[in-house]
């Protein structure tokens, strides 16, 4: 490894991901992960296709339960770091880390509107016979998330689209319709899985900009796994680089560019594309 994987040892870290190991019968999908993530830091995963990107995020909520190793979640800085490991994925999602998919997983027969109302509400405490009795406790949820629901849809652009079916609307509303439903949840950490996947230029700009921005105005820590290397290389602080379920190298984006390693990892994709 050109450099640790780790940060100083008194950074501030929102997660601490330590000798994550994760298989699939034969298959080892994550080998020996380590990676720190600052609070307030964009970090970038980036890798060739099957690197184990998304594995590590579907460790990182609750989705996969690694064999081995542990991740350290630190939401609210004033608290103990918790394990993340071995918590089902709605805990995870209450401790502050929400994520996007790599394919969207949004509700189209649902408007733009209820998709994030399905957000903020996973937040609320309101069960099953509160929300039939309607106590004034839920009335006054439901307002809150109404309004709650609006300034989110404001904060990513879509506000005038909230009564739209999400099936309806253009491919890069859809992806940021997407952060938008997972910011309901309140997060302290956002792991999006290739926003930008498909998107034209200007959805690119677009979405970038809404990054920046839960980042910068809500103080929120990204970790962004991207394909799109200009958008990796112009947004993130660090870049951590996975190969066959490997940390490869780890540092700033100018550096990871020069990596011998990492030109080989990348070139070796180009490759067997080109050969299949
Ligand atoms: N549920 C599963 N069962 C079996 N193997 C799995 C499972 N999930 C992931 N894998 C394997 O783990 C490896 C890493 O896959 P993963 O989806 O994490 O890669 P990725 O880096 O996200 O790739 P891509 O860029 O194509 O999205 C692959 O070999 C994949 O087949
Ligand atoms: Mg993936």
């Amino acid at each position: 490894m050109s450099e640790a994987s780790t940060v100083a040892p008194n950074e501030d870290l929102i997660v601490s991901v330590s000798e994550v190991t994760l298989r699939f019968g034969g298959v080892t999908s994550l080998s020996d992960v380590s990676l720190d993530q600052r609070r307030g830091e964009i970090l970038s995963v980036i890798g060739p296709n099957g690197a184990g990107k998304t594995s590590l995020f579907n460790c990182l909520t609750g989705v996969y339960e690694p064999q081995e190793g542990s991740i350290q979640f630190c939401g609210d800085p004033h608290r103990e770091p918790v394990e993340v490991i071995g918590r089902r994925p709605n805990r995870v999602s209450r401790l502050g880390i929400a994520r996007t998919f790599q394919t969207s997983r949004l509700f189209n027969a649902l408007t733009t509107f209820e998709n994030v109302k399905i957000g903020v509400e996973s937040r609320q405490h309101t069960g099953p016979i509160g929300a039939v009795l309607r106590l004034p406790r839920t009335r006054r949820e439901e307002r809150e998330s109404d309004q709650r629901t609006l300034e989110l849809l404001e904060f990513v652009g879509l506000r005038a689209q909230a009564n739209t079916l999400s099936s309806a609307l253009a491919f890069g509303d859809q992806r940021r319709l997407e952060i938008a439903r997972a910011l309901g949840t309140e997060p302290s950490l956002l792991l999006l899985d290739e926003p930008a996947a498909g998107a034209n230029q200007s959805e690119k700009a677009e979405l970038e900009r809404v990054i920046r921005r839960v980042n910068s105005e809500l103080g929120i820590s990204v970790l962004l796994i991207e394909h799109d290397m200009r958008l990796v290389m112009s947004i993130a602080e660090r870049v951590v680089v996975l190969n066959f379920g490997e940390v490869i190298a780890t540092g700033t984006p100018a550096t990871v560019q020069r990596d011998k390693r990492v030109i080989e990892a990348y070139l070796g994709t180009t490759e067997d594309e080109e050969a299949g």
